[in-house]
């Protein structure tokens, strides 16, 4: 059996998501979980952009044990040094270098000549390889490469100590033929390819991004780029979930192929990244989204009761999405059913977490008859988005109708400070910001606010999904609650926290 390397580069592409900020806690919180998901390189960021991106990489590097923790670097000296500083505590690093190798890239970006850039190849190779064992190299925008050109950048790279080659479909022009035949030429041209690993990152302009990286698995490639729920850079990248299931799936067309990603974490980390990013999963989203295991049609439905298999090609079970459609618990359930329920969705939280988790379930369990697993997740997410709360809302009044001006009173908590104000607005949700914006003195403006029952009933927990801006900068927060308000004002604490960490 061969193993296909999977390189997430969620912290770093994917994060490149406009609107996606990450503080470098919720980083080290999601490479943690993509470790648990058995993922083999970490990209955790791109040291010399910012003292935030060099700190997530090396808060990463300290803290995890088994995947290599990887840092990008353009092909500059000081770029390079930062990776190499940002690594050190990692106990497999490795430097990530790009450098784009296009005609329209080298002319427009560079105005540089083949020469000058082969030259650049060379000399940033071996400067990063006398810092670090574990050099990657991508020839950005090799799709639209001229191939002899390619060939030789990358028997370069290889020769200067590039042991991982990564092939970018940096546009995601191609189409997955193109893509089968660029590996199969690169195998077939570059001398020296059988001393590294060729690798695959492809974007999703076209939405084919994981149909081309597993083509390029087909031709060869050993190693693939993907993020969680494909989020990245404009149309986002190669999702790793699609890139996983399909080669476990498929085990009659990738032969012999296999991953180390334990399937069944796929949904909770999922999960996490969408809460962290606040980037909503679409609901036809393959793999992880609400739909993707759902039958509407009586034909279906139908079928799928005499045998699944009918119009289902995989177990939910296999990715971590278990009976949620089952009532698991009510008011009279204990600590210990709840801890063992928790288990079973697949957390690992401590016993001072699940004593948290424990009381909002018991405040829930006393509004709900019912509590899914759905909204177990929910309670979970609502307690990790707790760490982070510096103003804390305590509670909130509102005055509606028809034909009142809405008014609402807010009392929140900062520091052991409980305060209290007052405001109108156009809505009870504007009148509940205004009076919060009283309180904190910020000035933000809304920007894209979403509203979705992620339970089932009347009494579902209502997850609410923002977009702030403060300044210039847009944060997203995210709030449930049973209660519409709540959850709105939770959503918008959860964004001010971020904004003000
Ligand atoms: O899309 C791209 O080309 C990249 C490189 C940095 C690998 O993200
Ligand atoms: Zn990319």
């Amino acid at each position: 059996m061969e193993k296909i390397i999977i390189f997430d580069t969620t912290l770093r592409d994917g994060e490149q998501a406009p609107g996606a900020s990450l503080t470098s806690e919720q980083k080290l919180e999601i490479a943690l979980q993509l470790e648990k998901l058995g993922v083999d390189v970490i990209e955790a960021g791109f040291p010399i952009a910012s003292p935030d991106d060099f700190k997530a990489v090396s808060d990463v590097s300290k803290n995890i044990k088994k995947s290599i923790v990887c840092g990008l670097a353009r092909c500059i000296s000081a770029d390079i040094e930062a990776a190499h500083n940002s690594l050190k505590k990692a106990r497999h690093g490795r430097i990530h270098l790009f450098l784009a190798t296009s005609k329209i890239h080298m002319r427009y970006k560079f105005r540089k000549a083949e020469d000058e850039i082969l030259a650049l190849a060379k000399k940033s190779t071996r400067e990063a390889r006398k810092l670090c064992d574990d050099i990657e190299f991508s020839p950005e925008d090799s799709t639209r490469t001229e191939r002899s050109f390619l060939f030789k950048v990358i028997e370069t790279a290889i020769n200067e100590g590039a042991s991982t080659i990564n092939i970018p479909d940096t546009v995601g022009y191609s189409y997955p033929q193109e893509v089968y035949s660029l590996i199969s030429d690169i195998k077939n041209n570059v001398p020296n390819i059988n001393k590294a690993v060729i690798s695959t990152h492809c974007h999703n302009d076209l939405g084919l991004a994981s149909a081309n990286s597993l083509s390029a698995i087909l031709a060869g490639a050993r190693q693939a780029h993907c993020t969680i729920n494909g989020i990245g850079e404009r149309a986002g990248n190669a999702s790793l979930e699609e890139i996983v299931m399909a080669i476990k799936v498929r085990k009659d067309v990738f032969c012999g192929l296999y991953t180390g990603v334990d399937t069944k974490n796929i949904y909770n980390t999922s999960r996490m990244v969408s809460s962290f990013t606040g980037f909503l999963v679409p609901p036809n989203k393959a793999i992880v989204g609400k739909n993707a295991f759902r039958h509407e049609s009586g034909i279906h439905q139908d079928a799928v009761l005499k045998k699944k298999d009918t119009y289902e090609i995989m177990d939910p079970a296999d990715i971590g999405v278990t009976g949620s459609q089952q009532i698991v618990l009510g008011k009279h359930s204990g600590r210990h059913a709840l801890s063992s329920r928790l288990k079973d969705i697949g957390f690992k939280l401590n016993d001072s977490q699940v004593n948290k988790v424990f009381q909002d379930f018991k405040k829930l369990a006393d509004k709900k008859k019912e509590v899914f697993d759905d909204d177990l997740v929910m309670l979970v997410e609502e307690e990790t988005r707790k760490k982070r709360k510096i103003y804390e809302l305590v509670s909130a009044r509102v005055r509606t109708g028809t034909d009142i001006v809405p008014e609402a009173t807010v009392r929140i908590k900062y520091k052991n400070d409980i305060t209290e104000s007052c405001s109108t607005g156009d809505g009870p949700v504007d009148a509940c910001f205004k009076a919060a914006d009283k309180l904190i003195g910020i000035k933000s403006e809304l920007q894209d606010y979403r509203l979705e029952a992620v339970t089932r009933g009347k009494d579902a927990i209502g997850e609410v999904n923002l977009k702030i801006k403060i300044k210039d900068k847009v944060i997203s927060g995210r709030g449930s609650s049973t209660d519409i308000i709540e959850a709105s004002l939770l959503a918008y604490l959860n964004a001010v926290n971020k904004y003000v960490i």
